[in-house]
């Protein structure tokens, strides 16, 4: 029996990493992640413990057309088709048009939107040849509200986008495309992109997002790959173009928070 072959791009960290230990299980699976710095794939080494038979870490760049040529041919060479690929890659630079300059607006696009579309293009043949793949785009709440990042949101509404437009156009080839839309999960990816600096910082924002959530408190990256595993799942099978909020209530139109605990 063919052994099926999933590929997630920033999946040395966070919510990428989190896919990868999941799929990582199933021992007839093959596991490969798409990331820049080795930095980062020594950091999730040391915490997956000891490196897994079944996964490998490629290095490069989502927005960069010669790794994206380069990934398709390595995978092209050691497997015939891919069955899933998470496009979890992703940054993030704090604030609005009058503190984001064009550099990291181009930036945030790039890595967010442009990563996606461009990697997935280059896995297309791999995808259909499949006949039956499963695409899931990491989007954020930030796409449906403005939140506090005007690239950041642009993006990832766009991302959003790209999702129902393939989700239509390749569904002739039974290539399925969905979002997952996290609300605040905790990451590097507040720390690693200079939103905070320190862990008291990050905790105190932390704390806040917890306060204003109904659930009360931020979500783990776990749980998202719980999402993202069952939209990889043929047990999701007529799921296509849709978008998921995974956000422990952030995002329900209120007037009761702060939660008031009845004595
Ligand atoms: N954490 C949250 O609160 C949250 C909420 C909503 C949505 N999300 C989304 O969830 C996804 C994962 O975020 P996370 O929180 O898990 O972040 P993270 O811990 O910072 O992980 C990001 C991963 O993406 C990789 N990456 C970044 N730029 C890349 C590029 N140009 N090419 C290839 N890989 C790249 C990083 O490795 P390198 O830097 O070494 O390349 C890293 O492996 C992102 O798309 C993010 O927008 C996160």
């Amino acid at each position: 029996m063919s052994k099926k072959v999933f590929v997630v791009t920033g999946g040395s960290s966070g919510i990428g990493l989190a896919v990868i230990r999941k799929l990582i299980e199933e021992p007839s699976y093959h596991v490969i992640s798409f990331s820049r710095s080795q930095e980062k794939i020594e950091r999730a080494l040391l915490e997956l413990g000891e490196i897994p038979q079944n996964l490998k870490f490629y290095e490069g760049d989502v927005c960069n057309e010669n790794d994206c040529h380069r990934f398709s041919d390595f995978a092209k060479k050691n497997h015939n088709f891919i069955n899933g690929l998470v496009n979890a890659a992703g940054v993030l630079t704090q604030g609005g048009i009058e503190n984001i300059n064009f550099i990291q607006w181009k930036y945030n696009l790039d890595v967010n939107l442009n990563g996606p579309y461009l990697f997935t293009q280059n896995l297309l043949s791999m995808l259909k040849a499949a006949k039956g793949a499963s695409i899931v785009n990491v989007s954020s709440i930030a796409s449906l509200r403005p939140g506090r990042s005007v690239a950041y949101s642009v993006s990832k509404a766009g991302l959003d986008m790209l999702t129902e437009y393939l989700a239509g156009e390749l569904a002739q080839y039974k290539i399925r495309v969905n979002s997952v839309n996290p609300g605040f999960i905790r990451t590097n990816i507040h720390i690693d992109n200079q939103i905070v600096s320190t862990n008291e910082e990050y905790e105190a924002m932390a704390a806040e997002i917890a306060r204003r959530n109904p659930l009360g408190r931020a979500g783990e990256a776990n749980e998202v790959a719980d999402l993202i595993m069952f939209l990889l799942n043929d047990k999701s099978s007529w799921i296509t173009g849709s978008i998921f909020k995974i956000d422990g209530g952030t995002l329900i139109e209120n007037d009761f928070l702060p939660i008031q605990k009845k004595s």
